[in-house]
């Protein structure tokens, strides 16, 4: 069987005989079909990318109608259940798991990157006491590319990789500051003993103790979800990143408009609107009216159900249900995991969403775990892209050594005026 497919132009009769490759056609092959000489050629219309695969990538796979998520192979609830966030982002980064030696050198990189330079504090004190973390983060990443101008040389892989350990190191050092600023209290400085997700914790919550213990569960709760989040194949801020990263900026610049993607509500801000659901539902008996309204009123959305890749159980959603009763059991129950539960079961079992294929998505239970463990909703958006950063410096990596790629620019279809004389003013 020929891998190729023919294509009968109906404007002109004549014929095409296109290559089909890894089940795609290159786009580049339609602008042959012209009914004309000085025609341009075909092109293919395909607003928010919902048909178009823009580039070729081993960093993550993702089967939504089976709920299967991998990363270089390796499936999210192995890794989520084995591994750890730094091992993991070893992995996305660079293809295969580690070795010691490989582990213990990278570790040393990333926690010795952890600090940022002191001129951020002023940069900070210029955001009003109640700026919104996601701003702050936003800000904050795009200025680090004035501290390391060299990360200009896009070009050169050794610079590209001590970029890249920066930044791993650096976002949480950013996103803690963010959240004390907000608190008004003192910033605190990493501390290279702890694990990644322990320090984390300690720039977010030590206080005048000498040195600060993290919880364990929660230490844990927390590498799983950066775990769970760190990479999603093709998604609105991975795209915004090898897009603003195609341009050969520096990755801090490329980095800060993947983050600034995820801010909006669309994509990283639904773990926030499930908590606020959970609570104006209530109790256990305001469940089936609410579904009602769900089914019924298409302004009202049962969030943290649906995706539009998954077609079946999200994957991350089961480690998260499972790990939020480890969580439960170590920092206190949320009372809202009742009126969660209960909640998933009535949906699962109601024709509407068994029919449209709505399942608990990654948000699902994953804001309950943040709330448990103290953490402001404002700042779980914030907590999306710890997780992610690593998934947007893979991405971007891929793309700029990917030989296929140029800077993006998508075509349009014009459909404007046509050519005008200017008017003056005072014949308008
Ligand atoms: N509650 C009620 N009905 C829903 C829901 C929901 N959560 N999700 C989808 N539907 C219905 C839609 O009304 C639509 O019905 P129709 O066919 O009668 O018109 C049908 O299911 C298909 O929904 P679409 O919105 O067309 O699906 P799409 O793939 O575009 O959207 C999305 C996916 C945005 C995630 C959607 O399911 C949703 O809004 N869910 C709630 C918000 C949420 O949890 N977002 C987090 C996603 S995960 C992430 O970004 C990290």
């Amino acid at each position: 069987m020929a891998d190729t497919i023919t294509v009968t132009d109906n404007r002109t009769g004549k014929t095409y005989e296109l290559p089909v490759t890894d089940g795609t056609i290159n786009a580049m092959d339609l602008r042959q079909i012209k009914v004309s000489g000085d025609d341009f050629g075909l092109m293919a219309y395909d607003p928010a990318y919902k048909n178009t695969a823009s580039c070729r990538s081993k960093i993550t796979f993702i089967d939504g109608d089976e709920g299967i998520l991998r990363y270089r192979g390796y499936p999210i609830e192995q890794l989520a259940e084995e591994s750890n966030f730094l091992e993991v982002s070893y992995l996305i980064l660079k293809g295969e798991l580690p070795n010691q030696t490989q582990m213990d050198r990278f570790r040393h990189e990333v926690t010795h990157h952890t600090l940022v330079h002191e001129n951020t504090r002023e940069l900070l004190d210029g955001f009003r006491y109640d700026a919104h973390p996601m701003g702050i983060l936003i800000s904050t990443i795009a200025a680090l590319s004035t501290f390391y101008p060299e990360a200009r040389l896009v070009n050169d892989a050794e610079n590209r990789w001590l970029q890249i350990v920066r930044l791993i190191g650096k976002v949480p050092t950013l996103a803690a500051y963010a959240f004390r600023h907000r608190r008004g209290l003192p910033y605190v400085y990493p501390d290279n003993e702890l694990s990644y997700a322990g320090n984390f914790l300690s720039m977010m919550f030590k206080m005048t103790e000498r040195t600060y213990v993290p919880n364990p569960a929660a230490e844990k709760a927390l590498d799983v979800l950066f775990i769970l989040h760190a990479d999603h194949e093709q998604n609105c801020s991975a795209t915004a990143m090898r897009g603003v990263g195609s341009s050969k900026v520096d990755p801090y610049s490329a980095l800060a408009a993947a983050c600034a993607a995820l801010y909006g509500p669309l994509h990283g801000g639904a773990n926030e609107a499930v908590v606020k659901m959970l609570a104006e539902i209530g109790s256990k008996d305001n469940i089936p009216s609410f579904v009602k309204r769900a089914k019924e009123d298409r302004n009202v959305r049962l969030m943290g159900f649906g995706h539009r890749v998954y077609k079946n159980y999200d994957p991350r959603a089961k480690v998260i249900k499972r790990l939020a009763d480890d969580v439960f059991e170590a920092v206190g129950k949320n009372p809202l995991i009742d009126i969660a539960v209960e909640l998933e079961r009535i949906a699962l079992e109601d024709d509407y969403f068994v029919e449209k294929k709505l399942y608990p998505n990654v948000d699902f239970y994953s804001g309950l775990i943040y709330q448990a463990l103290g953490l402001p909703m404002d700042m779980y958006p914030v907590l999306f892209a710890i997780g992610r950063t690593v998934g947007w410096l893979a991405q971007w990596e891929e793309m700029l050594v990917d030989k296929d790629q140029a800077i993006s620019r998508p075509r349009q279809i014009y459909l404007g005026e046509s050519e005008r004389p200017y008017v003056p003013m005072s014949e308008r």
